[in-house]
């Protein structure tokens, strides 16, 4: 063995050269990997005992990208386009031996080899999408020559990877072997016994063009699109496939990618990779502590969330028993989750199989001293402290010692509801978001007594069930409800001063939300807290429930919805506004598209300073990550602290004191000081 850098070596066995890649975590295509392919191949093609390569990496997967922590320094080491070149016009045969991921550069290298083979369980993909980016080392000329345009299109404007079987199956790669090195040396030897060709995939025609495919597609997917800049110019690439020489195609992709690279989308993008990342690190926590067992899972209540949650679980393999106090309620609960889990396999995405293994590790119950076997106990029964204090006063009763003890309260003080046990450290707040199953954040909240092992047991099987994890301190609303409460209250403010409901949903659906708050207050069910006994009208929330106006679930609210749900501003609600404003002398005045967005997002962003500085998150990038993750902020504006940082906190600072409110001192600091939250922009 020859050691080419510290991340290459070049074996010889018997006429084939071994290039081995070992760059751990990823094999990422970082300036010392790019070297070490460079002299890697330039050596084995110099070597006359070799006759053929195989690339092969070591470590859990092929080379995963480039390296993304690269993007935006000042350039090291090899250039990606002159080691692909070196490569693909290799006398010699090339085989790339793929396991793991080969994703985005990492697959780009693979295509300028001659052949392709993995072992079954590998993974293909041009991901650079989500990154804002495209494959920008020629993968969306060179993927629509191999597997057609029509299947480049998808992969690269969703990102979307595939399976080893589908990408034989799609011409991607020429065999699926069992033993990766061994594999590939046989498939060597074969390529000089049969005399095989050195394809260059280069060389190839695209095939699968159909007369408007691009705009069909472009029409199709607009609504998951809408906002993005990196779709567009992704398909437009591999439509410039279709019509352009190769070279002039590699050109134009060229010129998009660094268009892409430069713009504050992709930065926001690559950001958030690493945010996400950055979340699960908990300061203070060593990472190679032990972990509590969570080999069994206890919910109780099996309302809206609690479903939900068990749902997680049992995807995860996870017995779960969970407990009502009904057994219309445990029934309906059960029926809900079975429902989903139905829809799921009519569409496809798992087998009727799936669906009784998952039910099979459901147990329903009314007993809640079942729970005496549970790892971890997840409460999600009614909003209520005397009720929560209650069940969790039971559950230290029941509950083996260790047992991890979780509320999924969205607002109630964690603290409180750990001392009605005996053992606040095995205490923890665990606050999903709605549909539980769905959304991908989970707020773990830390109480004052959360022990560490508890903390870190959490994190850990928030990654298990696919979820990302954000700590939160102890407050009201946690991170994100905290943030939303101010945006909420300057929408309420906004529609008595002289906006109208549509027009605030109108201003944030531009920014880039999935909807607004009043449609959302809709969705919700206007009468969620309210009670027709207690009901003064003091808010114009009241007095539509007043009015028999509930939302989407009796068609009529802050909108009216047909039966196709299309809404149009309701006529009944913006009366009940303007008589509203009108009782208290307020002059209604027009609100200019600006002001609604600033007194939106500002005020989030300040309280976003204020859980920064009570350090109730452990960074700017973490209650990024929340809004990304839970509440549907653009993730190419890149969370409200990132995009705080490309509006300028100077101006944040002087327009929240235009009007009227007072910037967090955290805020004041940083903007008088020409900084940022996140340091990113
Ligand atoms: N560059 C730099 N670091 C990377 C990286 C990359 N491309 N991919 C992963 N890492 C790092 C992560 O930040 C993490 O670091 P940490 O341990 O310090 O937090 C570590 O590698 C492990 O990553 P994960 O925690 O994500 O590990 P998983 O096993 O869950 O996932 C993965 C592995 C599927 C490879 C996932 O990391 C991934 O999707 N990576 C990004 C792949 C990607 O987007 N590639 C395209 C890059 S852009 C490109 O190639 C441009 C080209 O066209 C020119
Ligand atoms: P829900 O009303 O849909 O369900 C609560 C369920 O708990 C009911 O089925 C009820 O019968 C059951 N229950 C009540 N007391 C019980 C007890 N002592 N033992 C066993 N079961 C009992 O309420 P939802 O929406 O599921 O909320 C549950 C918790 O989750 C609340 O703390 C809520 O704040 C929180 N939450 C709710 C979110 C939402 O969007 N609905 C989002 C995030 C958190």
């Amino acid at each position: 063995m020859t050691a080419i850098n510290d991340v290459t070596d070049l074996t010889v066995d018997g006429d084939i050269g071994v290039l081995t890649v070992d760059s751990p975590p990823v094999n990422a295509l970082s300036a010392n990997v790019r070297d070490g392919l460079a002299t890697g191949i330039a050596a084995a093609i110099a070597d006359p005992a070799v006759r053929a390569i195989v690339l092969v990496c070591a470590g859990r997967t092929f080379i995963a990208g480039a390296d993304i922590s690269e993007f935006g320094k000042p350039p090291r080491g090899a250039a990606f386009p002159e080691v692909q070149a070196a490569f693909e016009n290799s006398p010699k045969p090339i085989v790339a031996a793929i396991h793991g991921t080969a994703l985005g550069g990492g697959l780009e290298m693979a295509l300028v080899c001659h052949y392709r083979v993995a072992v079954a369980s590998a993974k293909f993909g041009l991901p650079e999408v989500k990154l804002g980016l495209l494959p920008g080392a020629g993968g969306t000329q060179r993927l629509p020559r191999l597997v057609g345009a029509k299947a480049a299109l998808d992969m690269v404007a969703t990102g979307k990877h595939i399976g080893a079987k589908a990408a034989a199956a799609a011409g991607l790669i020429d065999a699926i072997v069992d033993d990766l090195q061994g594999g590939a040396i046989e498939f060597a030897h074969r390529i000089l016994a049969e005399s095989l060709p050195l394809t260059r995939v280069r060389d190839k025609p695209v095939l699968g063009v159909e007369d408007g495919m691009f705009d069909a597609y472009r029409a199709a997917n607009a609504k998951a699109f809408r906002g993005f800049e990196a779709p567009a110019a992704n398909i437009a690439c591999i439509e410039a496939a279709t019509t352009l020489p190769f070279d002039e195609g590699i050109a134009f992709e060229r010129k998009r990618f660094v268009e892409l690279m430069s713009g504050l989308q992709s930065k926001a993008q690559r950001y958030v990779f690493f945010a996400e990342r950055q979340a699960n690190k908990v300061d203070g926590l060593d990472p190679d502590a032990p972990l509590l067992p969570v080999g069994s899972v206890g919910i109780i209540g099996a309302g809206t969330m609690g479903g939900g949650i068990a749902m997680n679980f049992l995807n995860a393999g996870v017995p779960v028993t969970i407990v009502e106090t009904r057994q219309d309620a445990l029934d309906r609960g059960v029926a809900t989750i079975r429902r989903n889990y139905d829809n799921t396999a009519a569409k496809g995405r798992i087998t009727a199989a799936d669906v009784d293994a998952r039910m099979g590790l459901l147990t329903p119950t009314l007993d809640l001293d079942t729970l005496s076997a549970a790892d971890l106990i997840v409460e999600a029964v009614f909003e209520n402290m005397d009720i929560k204090k209650e069940v969790f006063g039971k559950l230290d009763r029941i509950a083996k010692p260790h047992a991890i003890l979780a509320s999924n309260t969205s607002y109630l003080n964690v603290d409180e509801i750990a001392a009605a046990t005996s053992r606040p450290e095995s205490v923890i707040g665990l606050h999903f978001f709605s549909p539980a199953n769905v959304m991908r954040l989970l707020e773990v909240v830390r109480g004052a007594k959360t022990g560490g092992q508890v903390l870190a047991t959490a994190m850990a099987t928030a990654k298990t069930i696919g979820k990302v994890a954000v700590v939160s301190g102890v407050c009201d609303g946690f991170i994100g409800n905290r943030m939303l409460g101010q945006r909420q209250q300057q929408a309420n403010q906004l529609i008595v001063e002289g906006a109208l409901p549509a027009d605030v949903d109108r201003v944030l659906f531009d920014f880039g939300f999935p909807m607004g708050p009043f449609q959302m207050a809709d969705l919700a069910g206007l009468d969620i807290g309210w009670s027709a006994e207690t009901s003064k009208g003091a808010t114009i929330r009241d007095r539509l429930c007043e009015a028999g106006l509930r939302g989407q679930k009796n068609g009529h609210g802050f909108y009216d919805y047909d039966a196709q749900r299309n809404r149009t501003p309701s006529p009944v609600a913006e009366k009940i506004i303007l008589d509203y404003a009108a009782e208290r002398g307020v002059n209604r005045r027009q609100i200019d598209d600006a002001e609604i967005l600033e007194r939106c997002l500002y005020p989030m962003v300040n309280e976003g300073a204020k859980i920064l500085e009570e350090k109730m998150a452990q960074r700017a990038s973490d209650i990024d990550i929340v809004w990304v993750n839970g509440y549907g902020w653009p993730v190419y504006r890149g969370g409200p602290m990132f995009w705080a940082d490309s509006v300028g906190l100077r101006t944040i600072a002087d327009k929240l004191a235009h009007y009227g409110i007072e910037p967090a001192s955290l805020l004041t600091r940083l903007a008088n000081d020409d900084k940022g939250f996140t340091g990113a922009v």
